[in-house]
């Protein structure tokens, strides 16, 4: 298969749907090397994959830093050779109405969830050419492809990324294989983090979270089979494929559709 025994790299793989993809990629035999900026949770990450009888290096990064993301692809290579996947992951929340959100919540949110694509892309891509062989999985978001308000920065980003994903896709084919990934809820430490969620829309998230059929371990397997089949859009779950198509089909009316409930659950 594909990606067995492949050699990886995982932004953002020190928790959540990072560390369940590099689990999921120990488990199809890999070598990960799980960057991050939490080096304790990477850690623990690398010790969850040892025990899962894969290979896992650890290598501290922050993605909105170029430099940083250009060394981690140099590292990448040197310590556990010429990289088969990429899975930009690393992502962050930014919410709330839009004239509440402030700039620099805007700037951190677009920073990490588009930037840090972007230069992942930029780093790896192109010994992947050369070598003719490599796959990359953008973690992006249904929000990506449905864009609920409340949310402006996570949304943006995340279509920036599908359309990132669907740009590289056609420009590098038929060697190179980029995946964007648009899951809905599932329980991680996101909503942790989040800035400018109210206590109230943080619970709901949450509950959201809890009651998703899919959880991290579930979209990561999802993921890696869409990535080895070089499909281009990994949409997991069925409400996510459900809201997209009616977008797609009635796209007035699914916004006008959003506006209502939006209007009532502000007036709450
Ligand atoms: N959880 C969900 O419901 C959900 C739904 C759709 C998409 N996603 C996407 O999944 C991806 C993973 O998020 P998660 O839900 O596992 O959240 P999480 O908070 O559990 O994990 C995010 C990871 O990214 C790391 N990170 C944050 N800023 C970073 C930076 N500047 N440089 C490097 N690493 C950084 C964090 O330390 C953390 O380990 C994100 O891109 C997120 O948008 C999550």
């Amino acid at each position: 298969m594909a990606l067995d025994g492949c050699n990886a790299v995982v932004t953002g793989g020190a928790s959540g749907l990072g560390r369940a993809l590099c689990l999921e990629l120990a488990r199809r035999g890999g070598t990960v090397l799980i960057a991050d900026i939490d080096a304790d949770g990477a850690s623990e990450t690398a010790e969850l994959v040892r025990a899962a009888g894969g290979s896992a290096a650890i290598a501290e990064c922050d993605v909105r830093q170029w430099e940083q993301v250009e060394a981690l692809a140099h590292r990448a290579a040197a310590e556990i050779g010429p990289i088969d996947v990429l899975c930009n992951n690393a992502g962050v929340a930014a919410v709330g109405p839009f004239e509440e959100i402030s700039l620099e919540d805007w700037r951190w949110c677009v920073d990490i969830n588009l930037w840090g694509v972007i230069y992942g892309c930029r780093a790896f891509l192109p010994k992947m050419r050369e070598r003719r062989r490599g796959y990359v999985l953008n973690v992006a978001s249904a929000a990506g492809l449905l864009a609920p308000p409340g949310m402006a920065p996570y949304n943006i980003t995340k279509s920036a990324v599908v359309a990132l994903s669907e740009t590289l896709h056609a420009e590098y084919a038929p060697h190179v294989h980029v995946t964007a990934l648009c899951p809905t809820f599932f329980r991680t430490a996101i909503m942790d983090n989040a800035r400018g969620a109210d206590e109230k829309s943080s619970r709901a998230t949450k509950k959201l979270m809890d009651r998703s059929a899919l959880q991290a371990p579930d979209v990561a397997r999802i993921a890696l089979d869409a990535v080895q089949r070089g499909t281009l859009y990994a949409v997991p779950m069925r409400d996510g494929r459900m809201f997209w198509r009616l977008k797609r089909a009635l796209p007035q009316r699914y916004y006008d559709v959003l506006a209502r409930i939006f209007a009532q659950q502000s007036k709450r």
